[in-house]
């Protein structure tokens, strides 16, 4: 069991409670927090959506999302838990605001006054300004904290109408926005086993790393979230989301300490020196049958794969090129993170290419695997390449955190380091401009492949390390 400062008592409030994105993560999130004792002493979570759905269908609603996405509902924390949910559905944006109001007025007078009052935003990015507006009319944004979901913002322009109205309402220190990358227990490591290692510290730049690739193809299908996905895309859904993130957590300065607030100014100021995308530079693919699917239009030219060549201009990155990849259909799933490291000057001539590579697997509880060449036993000197993989959940006694869990415990506490930032995400927007208005042709790629063949080339010399 996790050990932390148990929360004040809070009021969640889940829009979109009845969604994908609730019934998948926020939800089972929120049991695991409560199994683990993370969560305050009392709270509530009252579910908002569309349409009125009954107390006893809400509850069964989080009933069947744990059975399915775990974790399995136990008899004693499932009993306590059940006793929490709310839910006061439909009519927030009319102008008295709908059951809600009532719900969350009955929730304080429960808890307290001084319970803390969050809103989680588990809806499309169209919502949000409208749902932030919703929560300044109604009284219920004072002392608040505010959740939002990636993309935040599809475009420069839309991004910056966004910021806009949410700071009409909140001040910076009120917003979360979260991107579930960053909570994953190996994207933490990649800073920790960084400064915490002379040996990676070391070796953490432009003399020692020849590239870096973020690779996260994926089996998946987008059958059951074709309205979102179509009007989504890769480029948006990852590549300028999760993958970036992920990317400035890579190359990020030392932060001023491992203070939540240095942390992230560490990892949202290095993507202003991301240079903005060369549409040249990216290959953007859709599988064959993604039109067919039900829910997608006829004509869609919606990616369903983007890789990306980035680069970062600074002293520590210049010339070394970040190769972002990722897809729906593809051959295989993983989320992987790799330094390729230079081949060391001496008397070896040409290294076994998959050697000297040190790699983050962000995907599960987290691993990392240190490839090294070493000698192949036997006679003469044979060059082989072996490799050290510390499963994060050896590290030490405790689970390793689902990302979710370890993001609304964040928001709980008021604990900062992993939320994105407005100024970070302007210059994500300005480096996503070239290849949002000149977007290169669409390729077209068989399901269970590894994507169109274009994308071998940006990744010349070394090639893609999965799927070679
Ligand atoms: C989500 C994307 O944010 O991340 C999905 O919308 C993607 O398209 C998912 O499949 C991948 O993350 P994870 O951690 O759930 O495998």
């Amino acid at each position: 069991m996790a050990t932390a400062r148990r929360p004040t008592p809070a009021i969640f409030v889940l829009y979109g409670a009845t969604g994908d994105l609730a019934r998948r993560m926020v939800l089972p999130a929120f049991y695991t927090l409560a199994e683990q004792g993370l969560l305050p002493e009392d709270w509530r979570l009252i579910g908002s959506g569309r349409g009125d759905v009954a107390h006893e269908d809400f509850v069964g609603h989080v009933h069947r999302s744990l059975e399915q996405f775990g974790p399995k509902p136990d008899n004693r924390t499932w009993g306590q838990f059940r006793k929490k949910l709310r839910f006061a559905g439909g009519d927030f944006a009319n102008d008295d605001g709908g059951p809600l109001i009532e719900a969350v007025r009955q929730a304080r007078q429960d808890l307290g006054e001084d319970a803390q009052l969050i809103h989680y935003l588990a809806v499309p990015p169209q919502a949000f300004i409208d749902l932030t507006d919703s929560i300044g009319k109604h009284g219920l944004a004072e002392n608040a904290r505010v959740v939002y979901e990636k993309p935040f913002g599809t475009s420069r322009k839309s991004f910056r109408q966004l910021d806009r109205a949410v700071h009409q309402v909140l001040d910076e220190s009120q917003v979360y926005r979260i991107d579930h990358f960053l909570g994953k227990e190996a994207t933490q490591d990649l800073h920790v086993l960084r400064f915490a290692n002379r040996v990676f510290e070391g070796m953490w730049n432009r003399d020692h790393v020849r590239a870096v690739q973020i690779d996260c193809p994926e089996t998946l299908d987008v059958a059951d979230r074709t309205d979102f996905y179509d009007h989504t895309g890769a480029v948006l859904d990852m590549l300028v989301t999760h993958l970036f993130q992920v990317a400035a957590e890579v190359a990020m300065e030392p932060p001023a300490s491992l203070e939540p607030a240095d942390l992230q100014a560490a990892r949202e100021s290095i993507i202003a020196k991301f240079r903005p995308l060369d549409p040249d530079e990216v290959v953007l693919g859709q599988f064959a049958g993604y039109r067919d699917l039900d829910g997608i239009a006829r004509g869609s030219k919606t990616d369903t794969y983007v890789a990306a060549r980035l680069w970062v201009n600074t002293p520590r990155w210049r010339g070394v090129p970040f190769l972002l990849r990722t897809g729906k259909r593809l051959a295989e799933t993983r989320q992987t993170v790799s330094l390729i490291l230079r081949d060391p000057v001496g008397p070896f001539g040409d290294l076994p290419p998959d050697g000297n590579v040190l790699r983050f697997a962000l995907d599960g509880s987290g691993e990392i695997d240190l490839r090294m060449v070493a000698k192949a036993p036997g006679v003469g000197l044979k060059l082989g390449v072996a490799s050290a993989r510390v499963p994060i959940s050896e590290v030490a006694a405790e689970e390793p955190l689902p990302p979710y869990v370890r993001l609304i415990h964040d928001v709980l506490t008021g604990d900062r380091s992993l939320v994105t930032r407005p100024d970070g995400l302007a210059h994500v927007w300005k480096a996503a401009d070239p290849l949002l208005s000149t977007r290169p042709r669409l390729k077209t790629y068989q399901p269970g492949s590894w994507g169109p063949a274009a994308a071998k080339k940006l990744a010349a010399p070394d090639g893609w390390l999965l799927g070679q």
